[in-house]
Protein backbone atom coordinates (compact mmCIF):
# COMPACT_ATOMS: atom_id res chain seq x y z
CA UNK A 1 0.00 0.00 0.00
CA UNK A 2 1.53 3.16 -0.58
CA UNK A 3 -1.24 5.92 -1.36
CA UNK A 4 -3.54 7.34 1.22
CA UNK A 5 -7.07 7.37 2.44
CA UNK A 6 -8.51 10.55 4.04
CA UNK A 7 -9.36 9.88 7.88
CA UNK A 8 -11.48 11.96 11.10
CA UNK A 9 -11.09 11.19 14.58
CA UNK A 10 -14.55 11.01 16.44
CA UNK A 11 -14.10 12.29 20.24
CA UNK A 12 -10.58 13.77 19.47
CA UNK A 13 -10.56 15.47 22.67
CA UNK A 14 -10.93 12.35 24.82
CA UNK A 15 -7.61 10.27 25.92
CA UNK A 16 -8.06 7.54 23.55
CA UNK A 17 -9.02 10.33 21.11
CA UNK A 18 -5.97 12.21 21.43
CA UNK A 19 -3.75 8.60 21.32
CA UNK A 20 -5.33 8.56 17.75
CA UNK A 21 -4.32 11.95 16.80
CA UNK A 22 -0.63 10.69 18.17
CA UNK A 23 -0.84 8.07 16.30
CA UNK A 24 -2.22 9.04 13.19
CA UNK A 25 -0.14 12.61 12.40
CA UNK A 26 2.59 11.47 10.44
CA UNK A 27 0.76 7.66 9.16
CA UNK A 28 1.96 6.61 6.11
CA UNK A 29 -1.18 5.23 5.04
CA UNK A 30 -3.86 7.53 6.52
CA UNK A 31 -4.38 11.38 6.25
CA UNK A 32 -6.12 12.69 9.43
CA UNK A 33 -7.95 15.28 7.80
CA UNK A 34 -10.71 16.15 10.29
CA UNK A 35 -10.93 16.12 13.97
CA UNK A 36 -14.33 15.64 15.69
CA UNK A 37 -15.80 16.21 19.09
CA UNK A 38 -18.97 16.74 21.15
CA UNK A 39 -20.97 19.58 21.10
CA UNK A 40 -20.38 20.33 24.19
CA UNK A 41 -16.68 20.88 22.80
CA UNK A 42 -17.27 22.26 19.35
CA UNK A 43 -14.81 25.09 18.22
CA UNK A 44 -12.38 24.12 20.94
CA UNK A 45 -8.41 23.83 20.18
CA UNK A 46 -7.46 20.21 20.66
CA UNK A 47 -4.24 21.69 22.72
CA UNK A 48 -6.81 23.26 25.33
CA UNK A 49 -8.00 19.51 25.91
CA UNK A 50 -4.46 17.66 25.70
CA UNK A 51 -3.67 15.42 28.77
CA UNK A 52 -1.07 13.68 27.47
CA UNK A 53 2.62 14.08 28.87
CA UNK A 54 4.26 15.03 25.10
CA UNK A 55 2.87 17.86 23.21
CA UNK A 56 0.08 17.44 20.49
CA UNK A 57 1.90 16.45 16.84
CA UNK A 58 3.41 19.79 15.10
CA UNK A 59 0.53 21.30 13.28
CA UNK A 60 -2.51 19.59 15.63
CA UNK A 61 -2.84 21.82 18.70
CA UNK A 62 -4.29 24.62 17.08
CA UNK A 63 -6.59 22.56 15.07
CA UNK A 64 -10.14 22.97 16.67
CA UNK A 65 -12.62 20.26 17.08
CA UNK A 66 -15.48 20.23 14.69
CA UNK A 67 -19.26 19.30 15.02
CA UNK A 68 -19.97 15.67 14.37
CA UNK A 69 -21.65 15.47 10.50
CA UNK A 70 -21.22 12.27 8.39
CA UNK A 71 -22.54 13.81 5.41
CA UNK A 72 -19.66 16.52 5.46
CA UNK A 73 -17.14 14.29 6.32
CA UNK A 74 -18.33 12.11 3.39
CA UNK A 75 -18.29 15.50 1.25
CA UNK A 76 -14.57 16.94 2.36
CA UNK A 77 -13.57 13.28 1.01
CA UNK A 78 -13.00 11.47 4.04
CA UNK A 79 -12.89 7.35 3.89
CA UNK A 80 -12.45 6.16 7.10
CA UNK A 81 -13.34 7.41 10.75
CA UNK A 82 -11.72 6.22 14.22
CA UNK A 83 -13.54 6.72 16.84
CA UNK A 84 -13.03 7.21 19.94
CA UNK A 85 -16.80 7.79 21.46
CA UNK A 86 -18.24 6.97 25.09
CA UNK A 87 -20.23 3.40 24.86
CA UNK A 88 -23.56 5.86 24.77
CA UNK A 89 -22.81 8.14 22.29
CA UNK A 90 -21.12 5.69 19.82
CA UNK A 91 -23.81 3.33 18.75
CA UNK A 92 -26.22 5.99 16.47
CA UNK A 93 -23.01 8.12 15.56
CA UNK A 94 -21.05 5.29 14.58
CA UNK A 95 -23.96 3.64 12.35
CA UNK A 96 -24.74 6.93 11.03
CA UNK A 97 -21.14 7.29 9.73
CA UNK A 98 -21.84 4.04 8.21
CA UNK A 99 -24.43 4.75 6.64
CA UNK A 100 -23.28 7.96 4.88
CA UNK A 101 -20.93 5.37 3.63
CA UNK A 102 -17.60 5.87 5.72
CA UNK A 103 -15.95 2.80 7.25
CA UNK A 104 -15.68 2.84 10.73
CA UNK A 105 -12.62 1.56 13.21
CA UNK A 106 -14.42 1.48 16.58
CA UNK A 107 -13.15 1.75 20.27
CA UNK A 108 -16.51 1.73 21.83
CA UNK A 109 -18.75 -1.83 22.71
CA UNK A 110 -21.88 -0.33 21.25
CA UNK A 111 -21.06 -2.41 18.13
CA UNK A 112 -18.77 -5.11 19.73
CA UNK A 113 -21.17 -8.21 20.04
CA UNK A 114 -23.09 -8.03 16.47
CA UNK A 115 -22.72 -10.88 14.62
CA UNK A 116 -22.00 -9.02 11.29
CA UNK A 117 -19.25 -7.02 13.17
CA UNK A 118 -15.89 -8.37 13.23
CA UNK A 119 -14.51 -8.24 16.71
CA UNK A 120 -10.90 -7.67 15.86
CA UNK A 121 -7.24 -8.50 17.42
CA UNK A 122 -5.22 -8.93 14.02
CA UNK A 123 -2.78 -11.47 15.42
CA UNK A 124 -5.55 -13.65 16.76
CA UNK A 125 -8.69 -13.74 15.00
CA UNK A 126 -8.08 -11.96 10.93
CA UNK A 127 -10.25 -14.02 9.13
CA UNK A 128 -13.39 -12.65 11.19
CA UNK A 129 -12.91 -9.71 9.33
CA UNK A 130 -15.17 -11.99 6.69
CA UNK A 131 -17.65 -11.69 8.67
CA UNK A 132 -18.10 -8.63 6.88
CA UNK A 133 -19.14 -10.11 3.66
CA UNK A 134 -22.73 -10.83 5.76
CA UNK A 135 -23.43 -7.30 6.48
CA UNK A 136 -26.67 -6.68 6.26
CA UNK A 137 -26.81 -3.04 6.44
CA UNK A 138 -25.73 -1.18 3.34
CA UNK A 139 -23.30 1.59 3.99
CA UNK A 140 -19.39 1.19 5.13
CA UNK A 141 -17.52 -1.79 6.91
CA UNK A 142 -17.80 -1.22 10.49
CA UNK A 143 -15.05 -2.98 12.52
CA UNK A 144 -14.24 -2.93 16.44
CA UNK A 145 -11.78 -3.71 18.84
CA UNK A 146 -11.98 -5.14 22.78
CA UNK A 147 -11.67 -3.87 25.98
CA UNK A 148 -8.43 -3.05 26.76
CA UNK A 149 -8.33 -5.99 29.03
CA UNK A 150 -8.93 -8.80 26.35
CA UNK A 151 -6.68 -7.59 23.73
CA UNK A 152 -3.51 -8.28 26.19
CA UNK A 153 -5.11 -11.98 27.56
CA UNK A 154 -6.35 -13.16 24.37
CA UNK A 155 -2.93 -12.41 22.78
CA UNK A 156 -1.30 -14.44 25.42
CA UNK A 157 -3.70 -17.63 24.95
CA UNK A 158 -3.70 -17.24 21.29
CA UNK A 159 -0.16 -19.65 21.44
CA UNK A 160 -1.06 -21.29 24.40
CA UNK A 161 -4.83 -22.59 23.66
CA UNK A 162 -3.67 -25.45 21.68
CA UNK A 163 -0.76 -26.88 24.00
CA UNK A 164 -2.20 -26.53 27.36
CA UNK A 165 -6.21 -27.11 26.17
CA UNK A 166 -7.53 -25.21 28.89
CA UNK A 167 -10.66 -26.61 31.11
CA UNK A 168 -10.73 -22.89 32.87
CA UNK A 169 -8.95 -19.11 32.83
CA UNK A 170 -8.66 -16.85 35.63
CA UNK A 171 -7.69 -13.51 35.60
CA UNK A 172 -7.24 -11.12 38.34
CA UNK A 173 -6.53 -7.38 36.80
CA UNK A 174 -4.40 -4.69 37.87
CA UNK A 175 -6.04 -1.83 35.34
CA UNK A 176 -4.91 1.74 35.07
CA UNK A 177 -7.00 5.16 35.84
CA UNK A 178 -6.45 6.05 32.24
CA UNK A 179 -8.60 3.16 31.33
CA UNK A 180 -12.01 4.88 32.91
CA UNK A 181 -10.93 8.12 29.78
CA UNK A 182 -11.17 11.52 31.01
CA UNK A 183 -11.20 13.47 33.35
CA UNK A 184 -10.35 10.04 35.13
CA UNK A 185 -11.24 8.66 38.45
CA UNK A 186 -11.26 11.28 41.03
CA UNK A 187 -7.80 11.23 42.84
CA UNK A 188 -9.07 11.08 46.58
CA UNK A 189 -10.71 7.72 44.86
CA UNK A 190 -7.32 6.73 43.14
CA UNK A 191 -4.40 7.72 45.59
CA UNK A 192 -3.47 5.16 48.22
CA UNK A 193 -6.27 2.86 47.08
CA UNK A 194 -7.26 -0.07 45.28
CA UNK A 195 -10.83 -0.20 43.65
CA UNK A 196 -12.05 -3.83 43.36
CA UNK A 197 -14.81 -2.60 40.76
CA UNK A 198 -15.27 -1.26 37.04
CA UNK A 199 -18.58 -1.37 36.06
CA UNK A 200 -19.76 -4.41 33.52
CA UNK A 201 -15.64 -5.00 32.94
CA UNK A 202 -15.49 -8.47 34.13
CA UNK A 203 -18.38 -9.78 32.06
CA UNK A 204 -16.55 -7.80 28.78
CA UNK A 205 -13.57 -9.66 29.26
CA UNK A 206 -15.45 -13.12 29.45
CA UNK A 207 -17.98 -12.43 26.92
CA UNK A 208 -15.47 -10.72 24.21
CA UNK A 209 -12.43 -12.82 24.60
CA UNK A 210 -14.81 -15.77 23.71
CA UNK A 211 -15.76 -14.02 20.63
CA UNK A 212 -12.58 -13.21 19.92
CA UNK A 213 -11.05 -16.95 20.40
CA UNK A 214 -14.11 -18.59 18.92
CA UNK A 215 -13.92 -20.22 16.00
CA UNK A 216 -15.56 -18.78 12.48
CA UNK A 217 -17.43 -20.90 9.71
CA UNK A 218 -18.48 -18.69 6.88
CA UNK A 219 -20.37 -15.58 8.29
CA UNK A 220 -20.99 -17.12 12.07
CA UNK A 221 -18.70 -17.06 15.06
CA UNK A 222 -18.70 -19.91 17.67
CA UNK A 223 -17.35 -18.28 20.86
CA UNK A 224 -14.43 -20.26 22.99
CA UNK A 225 -16.61 -22.63 25.13
CA UNK A 226 -13.70 -22.46 28.16
CA UNK A 227 -15.12 -20.42 31.04
CA UNK A 228 -13.45 -17.32 31.69
CA UNK A 229 -13.46 -16.26 35.31
CA UNK A 230 -11.63 -12.17 35.58
CA UNK A 231 -11.68 -10.17 39.27
CA UNK A 232 -11.19 -6.56 37.78
CA UNK A 233 -9.66 -3.80 40.24
CA UNK A 234 -8.41 0.03 39.17
CA UNK A 235 -5.25 0.39 40.86
CA UNK A 236 -3.85 3.66 41.01
CA UNK A 237 -1.41 3.65 37.68
CA UNK A 238 -1.41 5.91 34.71
CA UNK A 239 -0.78 3.90 31.70
CA UNK A 240 -0.80 0.07 31.50
CA UNK A 241 -2.95 -2.66 32.36
CA UNK A 242 -1.23 -5.75 34.29
CA UNK A 243 -3.16 -9.19 34.86
CA UNK A 244 -2.82 -12.13 36.50
CA UNK A 245 -3.77 -15.01 34.97
CA UNK A 246 -4.41 -18.76 35.85
CA UNK A 247 -4.78 -21.51 33.12
CA UNK A 248 -6.28 -24.57 34.29
CA UNK A 249 -4.16 -26.74 31.72
CA UNK A 250 -5.27 -30.38 30.51
CA UNK A 251 -1.83 -31.17 28.76
CA UNK A 252 1.24 -30.35 29.92
CA UNK A 253 3.92 -29.16 27.88
CA UNK A 254 7.50 -27.33 29.66
CA UNK A 255 8.14 -24.14 30.77
CA UNK A 256 10.47 -24.40 27.64
CA UNK A 257 7.86 -25.21 25.41
CA UNK A 258 5.48 -22.43 26.59
CA UNK A 259 7.81 -19.55 25.84
CA UNK A 260 8.96 -20.97 22.55
CA UNK A 261 5.14 -20.85 21.35
CA UNK A 262 5.27 -17.21 22.52
CA UNK A 263 8.53 -16.04 20.98
CA UNK A 264 7.71 -17.15 18.01
CA UNK A 265 4.37 -16.43 17.47
CA UNK A 266 4.06 -13.54 14.66
CA UNK A 267 0.88 -14.06 12.34
CA UNK A 268 1.06 -11.17 11.07
CA UNK A 269 5.07 -11.44 9.81
CA UNK A 270 5.18 -10.25 5.88
CA UNK A 271 2.31 -7.95 5.82
CA UNK A 272 3.88 -5.40 6.18
CA UNK A 273 1.08 -3.61 8.66
CA UNK A 274 2.78 0.00 9.47
CA UNK A 275 1.59 -0.68 13.18
CA UNK A 276 2.36 -4.09 13.93
CA UNK A 277 4.75 -4.99 16.43
CA UNK A 278 7.28 -8.47 15.12
CA UNK A 279 7.15 -9.79 17.45
CA UNK A 280 3.43 -8.93 18.76
CA UNK A 281 4.78 -11.05 22.58
CA UNK A 282 7.74 -10.50 24.24
CA UNK A 283 8.79 -12.73 27.13
CA UNK A 284 10.43 -11.03 30.31
CA UNK A 285 12.36 -13.62 32.25
CA UNK A 286 13.21 -11.92 35.01
CA UNK A 287 11.78 -12.22 38.71
CA UNK A 288 9.86 -8.95 38.20
CA UNK A 289 8.58 -8.19 35.26
CA UNK A 290 6.14 -6.97 33.41
CA UNK A 291 5.80 -3.64 35.40
CA UNK A 292 3.77 -0.88 33.75
CA UNK A 293 6.30 1.71 34.11
CA UNK A 294 8.88 -0.38 32.28
CA UNK A 295 7.42 -2.52 30.22
CA UNK A 296 3.70 -0.88 28.77
CA UNK A 297 5.59 0.48 25.44
CA UNK A 298 7.21 -2.51 24.48
CA UNK A 299 7.76 -2.55 20.88
CA UNK A 300 10.11 -2.94 18.25
CA UNK A 301 10.24 -0.09 16.46
CA UNK A 302 9.08 3.64 16.89
CA UNK A 303 5.39 3.26 15.71
CA UNK A 304 4.87 -0.12 17.93
CA UNK A 305 6.04 1.14 20.95
CA UNK A 306 3.15 0.59 23.20
CA UNK A 307 1.92 -2.02 20.61
CA UNK A 308 3.61 -5.51 22.12
CA UNK A 309 2.35 -7.26 24.77
CA UNK A 310 4.40 -9.07 27.43
CA UNK A 311 4.47 -11.87 29.68
CA UNK A 312 6.56 -12.63 32.39
CA UNK A 313 6.26 -14.68 35.82
CA UNK A 314 5.55 -17.79 34.58
CA UNK A 315 5.01 -20.78 36.72
CA UNK A 316 3.94 -24.00 36.50
CA UNK A 317 2.28 -25.91 39.27
CA UNK A 318 0.20 -28.87 37.55
CA UNK A 319 -2.52 -28.19 36.51
CA UNK A 320 -1.94 -24.88 36.83
CA UNK A 321 -0.02 -22.48 34.66
CA UNK A 322 0.46 -19.57 36.16
CA UNK A 323 1.76 -16.16 34.29
CA UNK A 324 1.30 -12.30 34.17
CA UNK A 325 0.47 -10.29 31.07
CA UNK A 326 1.05 -6.35 30.54
CA UNK A 327 -0.57 -4.09 27.36
CA UNK A 328 -1.03 -0.34 27.36
CA UNK A 329 -4.80 0.03 27.64
CA UNK A 330 -4.71 2.96 25.64
CA UNK A 331 -2.49 1.66 22.45
CA UNK A 332 -2.66 -1.66 22.32
CA UNK A 333 -5.74 -2.22 23.72
CA UNK A 334 -7.15 1.39 22.67
CA UNK A 335 -6.43 3.60 19.43
CA UNK A 336 -3.14 1.34 18.17
CA UNK A 337 -5.72 -1.45 18.41
CA UNK A 338 -7.95 0.08 15.88
CA UNK A 339 -5.70 1.42 13.67
CA UNK A 340 -4.05 -1.88 13.19
CA UNK A 341 -7.55 -3.20 12.34
CA UNK A 342 -8.29 -0.71 9.88
CA UNK A 343 -3.90 -1.12 8.26
CA UNK A 344 -5.34 -4.96 8.30
CA UNK A 345 -8.87 -3.71 6.20
CA UNK A 346 -6.79 -1.82 4.17
CA UNK A 347 -4.23 -4.29 2.87
CA UNK A 348 -7.32 -6.97 2.66
CA UNK A 349 -9.15 -4.44 0.08
CA UNK A 350 -11.44 -3.78 2.28
CA UNK A 351 -11.19 0.19 1.98
CA UNK A 352 -11.50 0.17 -1.39
CA UNK A 353 -9.01 2.18 -3.50
CA UNK A 354 -6.75 4.72 -2.09
CA UNK A 355 -8.26 8.23 -3.61
CA UNK A 356 -4.58 10.49 -2.70
N1 LIG B 1 -9.30 4.67 27.98
C1 LIG B 1 -8.96 3.45 27.54
O1 LIG B 1 -7.93 2.90 27.93
C2 LIG B 1 -9.84 2.73 26.56
C3 LIG B 1 -9.35 1.57 25.99
C4 LIG B 1 -10.12 0.89 25.04
C5 LIG B 1 -11.36 1.39 24.68
N2 LIG B 1 -11.83 2.53 25.26
C6 LIG B 1 -13.13 3.02 24.78
O2 LIG B 1 -12.86 4.13 23.94
C7 LIG B 1 -13.91 5.09 24.03
C8 LIG B 1 -13.32 6.43 24.43
O3 LIG B 1 -12.73 6.30 25.72
P1 LIG B 1 -11.87 7.43 26.41
O4 LIG B 1 -11.20 6.75 27.54
O5 LIG B 1 -11.07 8.15 25.40
O6 LIG B 1 -13.03 8.40 26.96
P2 LIG B 1 -13.01 9.99 27.16
O7 LIG B 1 -11.65 10.42 27.56
O8 LIG B 1 -14.17 10.29 28.04
O9 LIG B 1 -13.30 10.58 25.70
C9 LIG B 1 -14.53 10.54 25.05
C10 LIG B 1 -14.59 11.73 24.08
O10 LIG B 1 -15.76 11.62 23.27
C11 LIG B 1 -16.34 12.93 23.15
N3 LIG B 1 -17.78 12.80 22.86
C12 LIG B 1 -18.76 12.42 23.68
N4 LIG B 1 -19.95 12.38 23.04
C13 LIG B 1 -19.69 12.75 21.74
C14 LIG B 1 -20.49 12.91 20.56
N5 LIG B 1 -21.81 12.67 20.59
N6 LIG B 1 -19.89 13.29 19.41
C15 LIG B 1 -18.55 13.52 19.37
N7 LIG B 1 -17.74 13.40 20.46
C16 LIG B 1 -18.30 13.02 21.63
C17 LIG B 1 -16.07 13.57 24.49
O11 LIG B 1 -16.12 14.96 24.33
P3 LIG B 1 -16.17 15.99 25.60
O12 LIG B 1 -14.75 16.09 26.04
O13 LIG B 1 -16.70 17.23 25.02
O14 LIG B 1 -17.08 15.34 26.60
C18 LIG B 1 -14.66 13.07 24.79
O15 LIG B 1 -13.68 13.91 24.25
C19 LIG B 1 -14.92 4.53 25.04
O16 LIG B 1 -15.95 3.87 24.33
C20 LIG B 1 -14.09 3.54 25.85
O17 LIG B 1 -14.86 2.51 26.39
C21 LIG B 1 -11.09 3.23 26.17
Amino acid sequence: VTARWAAAVLGAGGYIGQHFVRLLADHPWFDLTHLVGSERSGGRRLEDAWALPDPPPAGFGRRRLEPMSPARLRRAGVRLVFSALPGTAAGPVESACQRAGLAVFSNASAHRMEPSVPLLVPEVNADHLRLLSSRRHRGGPLVTNPNCTSTGLVLALKPLLPLVRPSAIHVATYQALSGAGLPGVASLAAVDNVIPFIAGEEEKVARESAWILGTRSGVTVRPATTPILAHCARVPVRDGHLEAVTVVARSRPTADEIGRAWTSFDPLAGLDLPSAPHPPLQLRTEPDRPQPVRDRWAGDRPRTRGMAVVVGRVRWTPPNLRFFVLSHNAVRGGAGGSVLNAELAAARGVLGEPER
